[in-house]
């Protein structure tokens, strides 16, 4: 079984990692310490490699998986992007604000995108990705599942809400499944098949 350290303190998407990579023999485990990453890139690549430095520098296994992720709207020229999980205090009033922000716009096209880094013990980057889910934000919250800014996203592929998607669902579907799965792909001929 390969130990990968994720660069996260968010148990959901730990949840959702693990479930993303089931038919795989890897383990990702949460670092150890404190993990207090300062992102201070300008762009979702950069802010992976902030955390995947950080969870590097606690040490403990020989890869570490980081991940950056965002909502993507057009006709708030790609905000809340970067500042997604910041852009109010609570999720309810992410989302308020968000519905807010476009009310009296007719172009509601959004993307959620999730960039993807992989380095080793010396925080050198051995591989990294961007991936995208396009659709629209709904007018209204609509579903149970997922979390963030789910209730609000239409997930155009599958002409249904995210939050409407179960969790298997979402697991094939989601930015971070698509960026992921290409992290899995990369492991498995570096590590699993040599
Ligand atoms: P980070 O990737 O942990 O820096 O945070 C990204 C923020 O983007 C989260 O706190 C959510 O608000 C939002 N986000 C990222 N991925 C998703 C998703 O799959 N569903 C809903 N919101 C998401």
């Amino acid at each position: 079984m390969l130990k990968i350290t994720l660069a996260t303190g968010n148990l959901h998407k730990v949840e959702e990692i693990n479930l993303i990579a089931k038919n795989y023999n890897i383990e990702f485990v949460l670092p150890e310490g404190e993990f207090d990453p300062v992102e201070d890139s300008d762009n979702f690549l950069g802010n992976a490699y902030c955390k995947a430095k950080c969870a590097a520098n606690l040490g403990k296994t020989e890869l570490y998986l980081a991940d950056d992720s965002g909502l993507c709207v057009e006709a708030l020229n790609g905000e809340p992007g970067i500042h997604s999980a910041r852009y109010a205090p609570s999720a309810k009033e992410r989302i308020y604000k968000l519905l807010d922000a476009i009310k009296n716009e007719e172009n509601r096209k959004a993307y959620f995108t999730c960039a993807m880094v992989v380095v080793d013990k010396k925080s050198n980057i051995l591989f990294q990705t961007q991936q995208y889910c396009h659709g629209e934000i709904l007018k209204e919250e609509i579903g149970d599942n997922g979390f963030g800014y789910d209730p609000i996203f239409f997930v155009e592929s599958e002409k249904t809400g995210m939050a409407q998607l179960s969790p298997d669902k979402k697991a094939l579907v989601s930015h971070r499944a698509k960026a992921l799965n290409e992290v899995l792909s990369w492991i498995k001929n570096e590590y699993i098949e040599k």
